[in-house]
């Protein structure tokens, strides 16, 4: 079958990430064509897509009919599960889903000529980190919970399969929305820290709040770390850089790239005060302080990624800072768009 060299199948395209990836191909000129059962999923957010087609991952027909009617060349695979707590009370799922499903959509690619495939992979392949130097690839993996030892598992697979060249790409924390292309974060629940932030700042409506869990308002974990204000550190990332760099990685294997693994991050990290108090200026909202709360358990100090390999290898830089984070978090927060589907969402989930 003679594959079409602009078309890449983007499994999990109706999603956060894989939506801005999708509008990131477009611009940089290939035909995304997304696969997306919609279990997580908007269909709003398939918009921007050459073709999108309903289907599950693991339903190797349904890949094989999309694969024959575009012939792909590459795939960018997003689908997952995401929510590490849920992960812990239902193994079963994540591994159904992240790993069984996650195999069979690999195989089937392989078995169709899709000799490239971008996977999105997580620092939670990581597992326990004490140390506070930044994370490099080849640090050892030992996830502690079912959800990362899933995405471990379907990276294994994937690096497996002789004749297919891929990149891993394990990212940190995503943050921060495309509003002017109508995309943005729509999580429900909503465990990502700058949402949980922004949301009450933008005095989003009260039923929204409370199908969050946000009503409460604001608590900081912790302030005793050892870290540069006492406050944990993570690294975050706007999803647009992220949507960059899965473009670059893309372009990286139809150059006859090899198989790898990066990590993505901005390499300096974010304390949570930091954060605080860009929101507070992003959003003028300096009456904002939150409440402080002890540690949480298992929480470590320090969560960042060494990108070193990234930079060098796919010229790969994240350019939009935190408060680029927030204030395109907030604009995508203000929109109908998003309230609507929150307010869905909530309605599904207690009926
Ligand atoms: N959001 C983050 O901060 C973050 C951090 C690290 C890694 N990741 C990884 O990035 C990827 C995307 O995350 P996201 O935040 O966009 O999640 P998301 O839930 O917004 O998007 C995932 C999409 O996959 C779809 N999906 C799930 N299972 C499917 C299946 N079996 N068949 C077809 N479609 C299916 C869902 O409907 C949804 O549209 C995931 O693989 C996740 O592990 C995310």
């Amino acid at each position: 079958m003679q594959l079409d060299p602009s078309v890449v199948l983007v499994s999990g395209g109706a999603g956060y990430i894989g939506s801005h990836a999708v509008h990131v191909l477009k611009t940089a000129g290939f035909t995304p064509v997304v696969i997306d059962s919609l279990v997580n999923g908007n269909l709003w957010a398939t918009r921007g897509a050459s073709a999108f087609r309903k289907g599950d991952i693991g339903d190797a027909g349904f890949v094989r009919t999309v694969c024959d009617e575009f012939r792909p060349v590459a795939a960018l695979h997003f689908a997952a599960f995401i929510e590490v707590g849920e992960s812990v009370k239902a193994p079963e799922k994540y591994f159904m889903n992240n790993r069984e499903k996650a195999r069979v959509f690999f195989d089937t690619l392989a078995g169709k000529g899709v000799r490239n495939v971008v996977f999105s992979s997580t620092a939670a392949v990581y597992g326990e980190v004490t140390e506070s130097a930044p994370i490099r690839e080849d640090r050892p993996t030992r996830p502690v919970n079912p959800y990362g030892q899933s995405k471990l598992d379907a990276e294994t697979h994937l690096r497996s399969i002789t004749g297919v060249n891929s990149v891993a790409l394990r990212y940190f924390n995503v943050a921060g929305a495309e509003p002017d292309a109508g995309l943005g974060e729509a999580h429900f629940p909503e465990t990502h820290l700058i949402p949980r932030i922004v949301l009450p700042l933008i005095d989003a409506p009260e039923a929204v709040q409370s199908a969050l869990g946000l009503a409460t308002g604001f608590k900081i974990f912790g302030t005793d770390y050892p870290t540069r204000d006492g406050t944990a550190v993570r690294d975050y990332i706007h999803v647009m850089d992220l949507a960059d760099a899965h473009v670059r990685a893309l372009r990286y294997l139809l150059e006859g790239g090899k198989t790898d693994v990066f990590n993505l991050g901005s390499g300096a990290g974010y304390s949570v005060k930091e954060i605080v108090e860009a929101a507070r200026t992003t959003l003028k909202r300096s009456d904002f302080k939150p409440g402080v709360e002890l540690r949480r358990e298992g929480d470590p100090a320090t969560l960042i990624a060494d990108s070193t390999k990234a930079r060098d290898i796919l010229s790969w830089r994240p350019e939009r800072g935190v408060e680029h984070m927030i204030d395109s978090a907030a604009a995508w927060h203000r929109s109908p768009t998003y309230t609507d589907t929150i307010l869905k969402k909530a309605t599904i989930a207690s009926s």
